[in-house]
């Protein structure tokens, strides 16, 4: 059992190190507490608002229930080829009949806020047109439910599965009438749900899937467009955030609370000193210039509009003012630095360093909320989502010890506490996920849940992270 040491040779190590410190301890301190005892955990603000997330086509299942449409990830997933297990998210996490399960769990961490995104195909089948009479149902379930529990609802009105009847008609995100659809669309959830949806997230992470699915073709719907389209559709995006929040506004009851969730171009300062602080601001607003800058500002920046030159998007100055229409809350998903940047005497005045190995870098969860509330003066920041995949596994005795999520958790809430503790005004934390789920190009492969899931059985099983979570959560505070 002590491996090399017999037990008195054990017996003896131990007494003699309990000894060493004890002795080290008297005589560097005169406070008589011992040592564990002087150690003040790190606290978050008296409100600060815990929650978890996920999406709809990750975890709902059901595709062919109750009226819902395809969407472009049904359609994508249903490729050979598209994702790596070659699996779709036709069950998932069979979230769609098992929520009132899941919200037990959501319970059980004792957070008091669950993000979960709304599948527009569910609502209007085509896109637009004639609302599906059932397609609200299932929401109006699961909101009960949360708030039968205690558990504060935050919606996110796009996380991805656009009907694919849009991408079929008008070639979705490359049409302005899609983004008119999304606000029709916006306005009748804000309708329906604001009497107990008071949050709503437009759209979640569109630098990726314009990207990734318009830009490169790896994620949904598979296009790859040369940048002046590309560019084009970025625009219809955001213009499409811009007409939801007003169409919420008109729509949704008094006091609805609205913002988006952007996976910001995280950068780090290099070396924090002040010159490569200010050089981060700058890279910051270049290198979300066509996202959050525009949304924050009401413009593209003039670097983003000379680097594009003739592929630049077209626009008008009314289009401007809709996409800046002002926002309650930004949400930003951080899950690793982007770019590490230093000042330079050169224009623009930063440049990014070669990235570094190994892309661990929990301080990016400290500094861009920093940067991103000093350079467009924001109050209320939420961190959308946090967290990461592991490999996660059984172990002889059935429990999930996932270390790993442990320790990436412990790092990055340390550094979110710095950054609260320094009035950084972030408001809350949304991990990410509740539970093992489709990940997209990834299929069931990667998990990033706090709950493993037994995707054959269904079974879920809280892994070794719950208990470090949940203690975060009781305490409001990091460290013992
Ligand atoms: C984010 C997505 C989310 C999930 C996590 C791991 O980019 O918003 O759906 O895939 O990554």
């Amino acid at each position: 059992m002590f491996g090399k040491f017999s037990r008195r040779q054990f017996a003896r190590l131990a007494g003699l190190s309990a000894l060493g410190i004890a002795t080290s301890a008297r005589s560097a301190d005169r406070d008589a507490r011992p040592v564990s005892d002087r150690h003040a955990a790190a606290g978050f603000p008296k409100d600060f608002i815990w929650g978890t997330a996920t999406s709809s086509y990750q975890i709902e299942g059901a595709v062919d229930e109750d009226g819902r449409g395809r969407s472009i990830w049904d359609t994508f997933s249903h490729t050979p080829g598209k994702i790596a297990d070659g699996s779709n998210a036709d069950r998932a996490n069979d979230h769609y009949h098992r929520y009132r399960q899941d919200v037990g769990l959501i319970k059980q961490l004792g957070v008091k806020a669950y993000r979960f995104s709304i599948a527009w195909p569910r609502v209007f089948p085509e896109g637009t047109g004639a609302p599906n009479p059932k397609g609200l149902d299932f929401y109006d379930r699961l909101l009960d439910e949360l708030l039968h529990n205690g558990i504060e609802p935050y919606a996110t009105l796009y996380h991805w599965d656009l009907p694919q009847a849009l991408q079929d008609r008008v070639g979705g995100w490359q049409s302005s009438d899609t983004s008119k659809a999304f606000a029709d669309y916006a306005g009748y959830v804000a309708q329906r749900l604001t009497d107990r949806v008071k949050n709503i997230f437009t759209i979640n992470e569109a630098g990726r899937f314009v990207n990734f699915g318009y830009g490169w073709g790896i994620d949904a719907p598979g296009l790859k467009l040369p940048l002046a389209e590309l560019n084009q559709a970025r625009h219809h995006v955001v213009l499409g955030h811009g007409l939801a929040v007003q169409a919420i506004r008109a729509h949704g009851r008094g006091g609805t609370k609205v913002g988006f969730a952007e996976n910001i171009a995280a950068c780090v300062p290099a070396i924090d000193t002040p010159e490569n602080v200010r050089a981060t601001e700058m890279a910051t607003r270049e290198l979300n210039a066509g996202f959050l800058s525009v949304i924050l500002e009401g413009q593209y920046t003039e670097g983003f509009l000379e680097y594009s030159g003739a592929a630049a998007p077209k626009f008008t100055a009314d289009e401007l003012k809709i996409i800046a229409s002002p926002n309650d809350f930004v949400g930003l998903n951080i899950y690793a630095p982007q770019f590490y940047i230093a000042a330079s005497d050169k224009k623009p005045g930063w440049t990014v360093l070669p990235f570094p190995a190994s892309r661990i870098g929990p301080e990016v969860i400290y500094w861009a909320p920093r940067i991103a509330a000093k350079i467009w003066n924001l109050d209320t920041i939420y961190i959308s989502e946090n967290g990461t995949s592991s490999e996660d596994k059984l172990a002889a005795d059935g429990q999930v010890y996932d270390l790993d999520r442990v320790m990436f958790l412990r790092n990055y809430l340390t550094q979110l506490q710095r950054a609260t503790s320094e009035g950084v005004p972030v408001r809350g934390y949304f991990l990410w996920s509740l539970m093992d789920n489709f990940e997209w190009i990834f299929g069931f492969e990667q998990r990033f849940g706090l709950y493993h899931v037994d995707f054959d059985t269904q079974a879920r099983l809280p892994k070794m992270s719950v208990s470090f979570y949940r203690d975060v959560v009781a305490r409001n505070a990091i460290g013992a």
